[in-house]
Order: C-alpha cells, then structure tokens, then sequence
C-alpha cells in the first residue's frame, strides 16, 4: 500500500495520482484521493487498479473546483480489515464531512474506539480500521474548536513551517512546535502540542490513543493549504520541494519533482503547507530532522524499454551484484565493511547467529546459514522472523541476529529485531532501503545498493542479499581467523568473478524462456536441490507461486523418497538444482540419483547444471547450462533460470509479473 500527500502550486489531484502510479509496485487492491476544493472534502475511490480512479476523476466536469485543488492525498490500499471494495476504500471521510484521512497499517485498539464512536452516535461507512481516525479526529477538532476570528490554521502553519523547514536550510534543524513558536506569537492554533487546536494538534490527541502501526495522512476543510501526516512502526517521508511540499511512503513517489527527503521518526507528526514542514512528537516537542538527498533518479525507477520492471531487474543483477561488492574487498583480498559499526571484539564474542527475513530474503538467510556456518564455524539458525519472538529463542550478548529485508520496513522482521534487542543480541541488518527502519534500529548496516527494486516479486534484491550474506560471513572469518583462511581468500578472488557470471547467464536464457512457453499448463511444478540448491529450489518455488499462481514446491532432494515423491505423476515438471561435480561430487551423485527416482515415475526433468557436467545430460529431458561457480557462490548464477523461466510462464499465462495479485512489495503489518 501506497500514501501520498501534497501541497503546492500544481493540481493536487494529478500530482498525487502520478505519485501513488510510481508506489503501485508495493501491490494495492483499491485507491483514492481527498482534495479540499471550496469548503469541502472531496473523497473519490475506486476498487481496483489506478485506471479505475483516474477514469472517476476524469469524468468530472472540466470546470470541477476538484481538479485545481492545490493541496491533497491519496492511498493505494491492500487491504487488511474488510474486503477491496470502493467503500472501504480510502481515504475516509468524518461524518459531518470536514476531514479524510489515509492510513496504512494496522490499528490495534480499532474495536474498542469503534464502540466508543458508536455509543456518541457516530455511524461509521466502512469495514475498515482506518476510517475511526477520521471520526476521532473530527471529534477532536469540534472539541478544541476556536470561535471564529481567533487564529488561523492553515496560515499559522505555513508561517511557522517556512520558519522550520524550509528548502535550503540546514540538514539539522530543530522544529518548533507548530505556529505558536513564531516570535510574534500571534498565531493561536497549532501551539501547545494536544493542548492546542487545529488538524495538527488533532493529529497529535488521537495518534497518543491508538495501538498498533499506522502511517497516517488528514485534511480538513478548515486548513485547506495543510496536510498533516503521522507515523508509528509504519514508514513515512517528506520531500522536500521549492514552493511544494510532499508527504509519501518512500521518495520514490516525489523522486521526479524532489530528491531532497526527511525521514520521519518514529513517533511523529508532520505538517506540511507551501512554505515548509514542521515535525514533532506526538506531545508536540520539536523533533530534529536530518535532511538527505537521494542518490538516484527517476529514470532509475523507469522500466528502461522493459515490459517489466522484473524483467529490468532481472537484467541489472550483474549490476547489481557489482555495486554490492564496490569498496568492499581491499586489493589485499581483505573484507572492508565500513557501515558494520561493531568492533573486531564483538565480532569475536559472537557464539551463535541468528538469521531473521521474509519470503525471498528468508531464502538468502538459507543459503547464508551454509556459508557462515562452513567459514566462521559459528552455529547459524535461519528462522522466519514471524514465528522468531514467538518461540522464545535464547538470545544474549553474544548473539548476532542478522535482519534480511530489501525494504526495511517488514513488519514481522521489525518485530523479530526488537525482540533481539531487548534480549540485548547485537543486531545486524542487510537491507536496500536507506534511512528505512530496520537498518535504523539496527546495531550495524551493511546496504545491499541494488537501486530501487520496483516488481514486487524480488530478483536483484535476492542476490545482492546473497553477496552482502556471504561478505558478512568471510568478514567474521577474517576477524576471528579461522582454519579455512586459504579457502576463505579464494573465495573472495572469486566473488569479484560473479558479476560477470550472472552476466553470462542472462545471455543464454533464451531456450529457458521457449520452455517456460511449454510449461504454463503443468497442475504443479516441484523444485529440488542438495545443500545450496535446497534454498534455492524453495525460491524457483516462491517465484513460480507468486507470479504464476501455479503451485510449486520445493523440496531437499534428499526429502522427496520421504513423501514428496508421492506427488510426481505422468509429465509432471521436476526443475532440478545440481551441484558443481568438481566441488561436491557426493552431493552431485546424489543429485543424479534423486533425478533418476523422479524420472522413472515419469516426471519432466529440467537440470540446472554446471557447464561441463555431462553426467546429468543422458538423465535429463533439458539441461540449462551455468559457469563454472564455486559451490556456496553457485545460487548467484542457479537463481537466475529459475527468475526467467516463472516470468516467462507467468507472463505467457497472460499475467502482470511487476504486480501479482494479493501481493504487496513491501508488507507493513504482522
Ligand atoms: C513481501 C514481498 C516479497 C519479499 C518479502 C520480504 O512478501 O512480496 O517479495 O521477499 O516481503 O521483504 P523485505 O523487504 O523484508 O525483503
């Protein structure tokens, strides 16, 4: 799900329909915008893709107020409390009509607040969580109400936003609280944090009452040239524009008028009007802000002549691999890890890891935990960071949690951090998002820098993952010493061999694309691998599931004469990982020997193998040939077939592969 805010000099509508275009790739089942256009909130939602919203605002009447609005939000929602339908939609109006609201996240205590505006007789128009924000904060503004020709709101804050946060000032600046800070002390409605009047003080009294996550944007008919947004355990920044102000969920929804950003804090409340921004906690002490410009631009976020984003993606990952490495291994075949703000001692002191992650970023962790354990000799668990805290794992001092997220904002994986942290285990986190709030609350960071990854289903973010794993794990077997020091020298001679690698693969994926066109009616498609390759089955399975909507599973070979080989049937796909028979020919022999099982009950064999392997050719009905790897460094190049053949029987099943259905990018609930 998707938020932008606006206010400026240009229509607000297009304006924020062009941003929530550039969040559709976080995966969204509705959407909808609120302007302020002559002494009303104008709410227009729609079920479905952004075309359905676009076409509702395109047929008002070309002299509608609606369309020069200068100020505005809008909401791609995926939903979570109600189904995807246009009432449900947001943003949500108050009952008497003079604010609306977005919110994405979850609001726990929603029940107990619905009760309460039930009993004062509020009737409330949707399924969702969200909409009881706007009647609380109705509610709040009609009880803090200032008698006409006391202070104006909207004016005040723009007063006191220029003061604040302006373009161009100082990366460091302190906010005051709302207008009431100016020195002439003459604007009456925003000082005094709860105590004072007006949406942003509102904002403030009803964010202190709820529980959960939430990012949260209003307007209100009475401060027409104001957006306020808010936010807890849910992300939201600020661009920072000349003469224009926005408020998104990530800078790519700004990133073509704006590459100047604040990341909001945890805990806060933004106003922004025309002139400036200003941001507080929720009691309305003045917060500090750090101002960042973003190193990449629009174009970055373009599909670059792709159908797909995936597709782009998917051809950066040379790229990609590369610009993961850049700066990190000295000449000397040294591991430098600048970000990792943990000292030699600590690293020494570890005595176990931890791996937590989501989806595709869980299996990097998978094959992590076999390079680390192998390099370091530390015991390495890889946990799903939704069950992590809820199992009661033995953390202390001495433990590295290792969070995985390409966004940063997972909430499951957030959650498993916190837990770290407060049983005192360093935090380590992998992430591509910076500024997000896992590398934030995190010990150490060590940034991926894929460049933004746009389909939801992840490709580059994967490997760079895998590259910053397997860098984490020499740079602890480097500080500790270890018995494999030659080996891990090798290895690191060899990492900088695998952007080329990659690049070798993606040149021969053709007769993999003209097999993912005979594949698209298969009932079910399994995945199988031996050590390396068991992770990355279970992601050729993720993708095939996520973009196809096929079911695929994926097994350890070794599993399948355990039950899974009950599955196979007459033409039934197999997609088999092999290992290098050069490195690890007892594992390769197995592999031939689980093919041959699976082959004589009649299923379709497809091997990935390594160039040279001519055992598997006389087993298989098509091999897909990849360089010579080291074995730990072979899912670099084994994952990318796997990417391009689920692509390409998603894309042949007539399907959009940059947005699949019920998925969202980036999943900011429990
Ligand atoms: C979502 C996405 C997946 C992704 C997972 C973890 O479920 O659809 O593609 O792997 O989140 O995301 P993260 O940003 O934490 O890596």
């Amino acid at each position: 799900c998707g938020i932008v805010g606006y206010v400026g000099a240009r229509p607000a509508c297009t304006v924020v329909v062009d941003g929530l275009r550039r969040l559709e790739y976080r995966g969204y089942d509705s959407a909808g915008v609120a302007v302020v256009a002559d002494d009303e909130v104008r709410v227009v939602k729609r079920a479905g893709k952004l075309t359905n919203l676009t076409k509702a605002l395109a047929e008002l009447p070309p002299a509608d107020r609606m369309r020069a609005a200068v100020s505005g939000i809008g909401h791609t929602r995926w939903a979570t409390h109600g189904a995807p339908t246009d009432r449900n939609a947001h943003p949500h109006a108050s009952a008497d009509g003079r604010v609306a609201v977005i919110h994405n996240g979850i609001i726990e205590n929603f029940a107990r607040l619905r009760d309460e505006l039930e009993a004062a007789g509020v009737e409330l128009a949707s399924d969702t969580d969200s909409e009881v924000v706007a009647h609380l904060l109705a509610a709040e503004l009609a009880r803090t109400a200032v008698p006409a020709g006391v202070g104006a709101g909207a004016a005040a804050v723009a007063a006191g936003g220029a003061a604040v946060g302006g373009r161009g000032t100082a990366d460091e600046v302190a906010a005051p609280v709302g207008a009431g800070a100016l020195d002439d002390g003459t604007a009456g409605a925003l000082e005094d944090g709860a105590a004072g009047t007006g949406l942003v003080a509102a904002m403030r009294a009803v964010c202190a009452r709820l529980t959960g996550a939430f990012t949260l944007l209003a307007v209100s008919v009475d401060e027409p040239g104001l957006v306020v947004g808010a936010r807890r355990n849910s992300p939201l920044v600020v661009g920072v524009g000349a003469g224009e102000y926005f408020l998104a969920s990530d800078v790519s929804a700004f990133i073509e008028h704006t590459r100047d950003a604040v990341e909001l804090g945890q805990d806060q409340v933004v106003a922004i009007t025309a002139d400036g921004y200003q941001v507080t906690d929720f009691a309305g002490t003045p917060a500090v802000t750090q101002q960042y410009h973003v190193d990449w631009d629009a174009g970055a976020a373009e599909k670059g002549g792709y159908d797909y984003f995936m597709l782009k993606e998917i051809a950066e990952q040379p790229k990609a691999v590369a610009d993961t490495l850049r700066g990190r291994l000295t000449e000397a075949g040294e591991i430098t890890l600048d970000e990792v703000r943990l000292s030699d001692q600590d690293l020494r002191d570890v005595d176990k890891i931890f791996i937590v992650a989501c989806g595709t970023a869980y299996h990097a962790g998978l094959v992590a935990k076999y390079a680390i354990e192998h390099w370091t000799r530390i015991p390495c668990e890889v946990e799903l960071a939704s069950e992590f805290r809820y199992r009661d794992p033995v953390l202390d001092r001495s433990t590295l949690v290792v969070a995985i997220s390409q966004s940063g904002e997972t909430m499951d994986t957030i959650m498993a951090l916190r837990h770290a942290k407060v049983q005192k285990a360093r935090v380590l986190a992998i992430s591509n998002t910076n500024g997000s709030t896992i590398p934030r609350e995190s010990d150490a960071v060590l940034y991926t820098h894929a460049g933004p990854e746009v389909a939801v289903a992840s490709t580059k973010a994967f490997l760079t993952q895998l590259v910053a794993c397997y860098l984490v794990g020499l740079h602890l077997a480097q500080v500790r010493g270890i018995k494999y020091a030659d080996e891990v020298a090798a290895v690191v001679a060899q990492l900088t061999a695998m952007p080329s690698k990659v690049d070798e693969v993606l040149a021969i994926m053709e007769p993999v694309r003209e097999l993912g066109r005979s594949l698209g009616s298969a009932p079910s498609v399994l995945f199988i691998g031996r050590h390396v390759g068991y992770p990355v089955a279970l992601e050729g399975a993720l993708k095939l599931k996520e973009l196809a909507y096929m079911h695929a599973e994926g097994f350890a070979a070794g599993e399948l004469k355990h039950g899974p080989i009950a599955l196979i049937d007459n033409g039934t796909p197999v997609i088999c990982v092999l290992p290098s028979p050069r490195g690890r020919a007892v594992l390769h022999d197995k592999m031939i020997s689980n093919i041959q099982e699976v082959r004589a009950r009649g299923a379709r064999v497809v091997a990935i193998a390594e160039e040279g392997d001519t055992a598997v050719a006389p087993h298989a009905d098509h091999v897909v040939y990849v360089p010579r790897t080291p074995t730990l460094l072979a899912p670099l190049v084994t994952t990318v077939p796997l990417q391009v053949l689920a692509a390409e029987i998603a894309t042949t099943r007539g399907h959009d592969v940059d947005q699949p259905r019920n998925l969202a990018k980036s999943v900011t609930v429990e």
